[in-house]
């Protein structure tokens, strides 16, 4: 069976769906890969005509059905807002990614994301990933400081505010940024390893 990575975050716009897209992108080229997209605006699902290395499916139907799709990883793309699906889609995940920009305010929004995913006995199968952060700077300690508390995994790897990225999804990927490229590949690497792969 494949491996089920859930990417959420209440809040809108912190880069659910470029991660999404982008980790789609670099495991496609080894493995059998499909995203599903449970917003209903569908934003990855406008690129599904445009995307043949792997699977973007507009996700409509049960939730119990997912085991049962035949890829090596299924990515699921959540909405900016707590859907009812989230807590079984919470169950199901063998990793749960939540992006999150390094703002006060972004921290706090993910609060209670964090608390439906301690709610669901998961948070050891859950993962913040910074991302969108500014070029030569590093995280204040107030920051990380202030995750500590919720007892969550950090990814070692930060992904930069890059053009590349935001360009990513018309582009099919990163192009020619050795930098976007890099961050990429360490988080791919990170993700394999909390796997056991
Ligand atoms: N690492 C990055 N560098 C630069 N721009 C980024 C990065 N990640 C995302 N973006 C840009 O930020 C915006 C929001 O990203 P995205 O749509 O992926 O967020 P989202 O969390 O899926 O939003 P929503 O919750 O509304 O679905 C987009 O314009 C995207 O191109
Ligand atoms: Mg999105």
């Amino acid at each position: 069976m494949g491996k089920i990575i859930l990417i959420t975050h209440q809040k809108g716009g912190v880069g659910k769906s470029t991660l999404t897209f982008n980790l789609a992108q670099n495991l496609c080229k080894n493995a059998t890969v499909a995203v599903l997209d449970f917003d209903l605006q569908g934003s990855l699902s406008r690129l599904k005509e445009m995307t043949d290395d792997f699977d973007i499916i507009p996700y409509q139907d049960s939730i119990d059905l997912i085991n049962d799709l035949e890829y090596n990883f299924i990515f699921i793309d959540t909405p900016p807002y707590l859907s009812n699906h989230l807590p079984k889609l919470i169950q199901i995940a063998d990793l749960i990614l939540i992006p999150t920009k390094a703002g006060i305010l972004d921290l706090l929004a993910i609060e209670s994301t964090i608390n439906i995913i301690k709610f669901e006995n998961k948070i050891e199968q859950a993962m913040v990933v910074f991302n969108m952060i500014k070029v030569n700077t590093t995280l204040t300690m107030d920051i990380l400081m202030g995750l500590e508390e919720y007892n969550i995994k950090i990814a070692n790897t930060h992904i930069s505010d890059l053009v590349s990225f935001t360009r990513s999804v018309l582009v099919k990927g990163i192009k020619n940024d050795r930098n976007a490229q890099n961050q990429l590949d360490n988080l791919t690497k990170e993700i394999l390893t909390t796997l056991l792969i």
